[in-house]
């Protein structure tokens, strides 16, 4: 088992699950963060602390969801992130609009 950032980080990217993750495996995209599945050790601590429930484990995904393949694929090519910084001004603005993904999704690396 394992978890998967979700659509609703994108344009949100609180970052209030780097926070509390005791094996560092969030990597930071220009939008959104993403797990790497091979590091995360299954504690689950960071879904509650997340504003957007974007954090699913494994077993909540449907098998045909590509959220799994998106967070190894770009935790691989993305920088590690350890350190809440200031989420996006209009963050809350974006918390559950649908569809993020198609229409708004970045594959840049963040900053960090
Ligand atoms: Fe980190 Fe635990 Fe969340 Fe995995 S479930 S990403 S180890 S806080
Ligand atoms: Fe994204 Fe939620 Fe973390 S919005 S950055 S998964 S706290």
């Amino acid at each position: 088992m394992t978890y998967a950032v979700t659509d609703n980080c994108i344009k949100c990217k609180y970052m209030d699950c780097v926070e509390v993750c005791p094996v560092d495996c969030f990597y930071e995209g220009e939008n959104m963060l993403v797990i790497h599945p091979d590091e995360c050790i299954d504690c689950g601590v960071c879904v509650p602390e997340c504003p957007a429930e974007a954090i699913l484990s494994d077993t909540d995904l449907s098998s045909s969801s590509t959220w799994l393949a998106l967070n190894r694929q770009h935790a691989e090519a993305w920088p590690n992130i350890t350190r809440k910084r200031m989420p996006p001004t209009d963050a809350d603005q974006w918390n559950g609009v649908p569809g993020k993904f198609d229409g708004y999704f970045s594959s840049k690396p963040g900053e960090d």
